[in-house]
């Protein structure tokens, strides 16, 4: 579904990702993981075309969308749910969700799409006509995943959904993704969260400096010795 093929991006003379390959089949969940600055944020900009690539080639089902608008990735089926959420705090948690489903211009998908997700976030439905300012953090990680899912994503990139939360928060978000994945959507993970991204995909990348240094079943990464004195702190 995905294919990125050796990228090299960054910002103006920095350079941030090297060479970094990666795929994602339909249906999958795959993570990426890596530290602070390791350049998991600067990857998802890179694929979703807020950031330029400085050379390689990204396709998506077949079509190279390296050098399109993001609008147009996004009309592709491809939605991301951004580190730091960017909601419109101003307006309630339907208006924020309708946003997301605009893109559609479908009114009868949309309305099946608010259902499903006020199904599955019933907290949303509750406070549909409350400002997301006032949200929680949790709450507001997911309305942002329910704004994505409005547009009918055939893959969805999460960049760390677990940033900011207590861990009963982290589980309860986590514990959606194969809910998510069910219907048939296919999910890039991208967290500092190792254990537990691991946890809920098949796959994974490590992400190091700009570079995949490693990659393999999640089973074989957990169990990877370097990773866990790296990462799991064990
Ligand atoms: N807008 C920017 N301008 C210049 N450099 C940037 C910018 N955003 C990120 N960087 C740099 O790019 C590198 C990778 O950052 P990135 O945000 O992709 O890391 P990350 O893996 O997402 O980290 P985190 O887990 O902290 O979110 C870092 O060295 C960072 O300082
Ligand atoms: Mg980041």
């Amino acid at each position: 579904m995905l294919e990125v093929k050796q990228i090299n991006s960054g910002y103006g003379d920095v350079q941030v990702l090297r060479q970094v390959s990666l795929s994602v089949q339909a249906g999958e969940i795959v993570s990426i993981v890596g530290a602070n600055g390791a350049g998991k944020s600067t990857l998802i900009r890179t694929i979703m075309g807020t950031l330029p690539t400085q050379s390689g080639e990204i396709r998506f089902l077949g079509e190279r969308i390296n050098g399109l608008p993001s609008h147009e990735i996004a009309r592709l089926g491809l939605a991301q749910v951004m580190e730091g959420r960017r909601l419109f705090g101003h307006m309630d948690v339907e208006d924020n969700l309708r946003i997301g489903g605009d893109i559609l211009r479908d009114e009868k998908r949309s309305r099946e799409n608010l259902t499903w997700i006020y199904g599955m976030f019933p907290k949303l439905a509750e406070r549909r006509r409350q400002l997301a300012r006032s949200f929680s953090g949790g709450e507001q990680q997911m309305l942002a995943i329910g704004r994505a899912l409005m547009t009918s994503p055939k893959l969805l990139l999460l960049d760390e959904p677990s940033i900011g939360l207590a861990p009963i928060m982290v589980e309860s978000i986590f514990e959606k993704l194969p809910e998510i994945n069910a219907r048939g959507i296919t999910i890039l993970l991208v967290e500092q969260d190792v254990h537990r991204s691991l946890s809920y995909s098949s796959r994974g990348y490590v992400l190091e400096h700009g570079e995949v240094v490693m990659t393999g079943s999640s089973a074989e990464l957990l169990a990877d010795e370097g990773l866990k004195r790296a990462y799991l702190g064990l």
